[in-house]
């Protein structure tokens, strides 16, 4: 075991969750050079800490046995990764070929108008963020966005206050029962 790995087991030395640490720790064992675990770890960590800050990478760059400078090099090539705070939602509209054709740019254009914020925007209360994006795999159903995880399709513009009701009423029924 390296003293990285023997460092990196001590769970209050992570700035991770112990669960998150510990997955971590068993996913470099799996490959045979460290750094392919690279992406993954990336993911998981903007999951959990919301984006990946300079402690993120910091600690994942430790974790690898690379150089913050080779994280970044990595991460900044993918859009799904970030390096400031989303909001609690964050909102995807593709406007990729098909969606465009069935109407992504007036969809976007109302979840710009509804949240009152642009590309890369987020809302005041933190609850919402909102990113044009290319295709996200759901042609067949376009136009289609992604929140978070979650996939909505087929849509037309007047499904967008709706879709923000659904997700304020998460916030409000998570904070009702705090
Ligand atoms: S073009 Fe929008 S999901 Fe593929």
């Amino acid at each position: 075991m390296s003293s990285n790995t023997a460092n990196r087991s001590n769970e209050t030395m992570s700035i991770f969750s112990p669960q998150l640490a510990a997955r971590f720790d068993a996913l470099v064992q799996k490959y045979p050079a460290k750094r392919s675990a690279l992406i993954p770890m990336l993911l998981y960590a903007q999951d959990e800490v919301g984006y990946l800050s300079d402690a993120v990478i910091d600690e994942i760059a430790d974790r690898l046995c690379i150089t913050p400078l080779e994280v970044r090099n990595v991460a900044t090539y993918y859009s799904m990764l970030r390096f400031k705070p989303a909001g609690r939602f964050n909102v995807q509209v593709c406007t990729n070929i098909s969606c465009m054709l069935r109407g992504a740019y007036e969809l976007y254009e109302r979840f710009q108008h509804e949240l009152g914020i642009g590309h890369k925007g987020v809302t005041s209360d933190g609850v919402f963020s909102l990113e044009e994006v290319e295709c996200i795999g759901a042609c067949c159903w376009a136009p289609a966005i992604q929140v978070n995880y979650a996939f909505h399709d087929e849509l037309n513009p007047d499904d967008v206050p709706g879709i923000l009701d659904q997700y304020r009423t998460q916030v409000q029924n998570k904070e009702n029962n705090a």
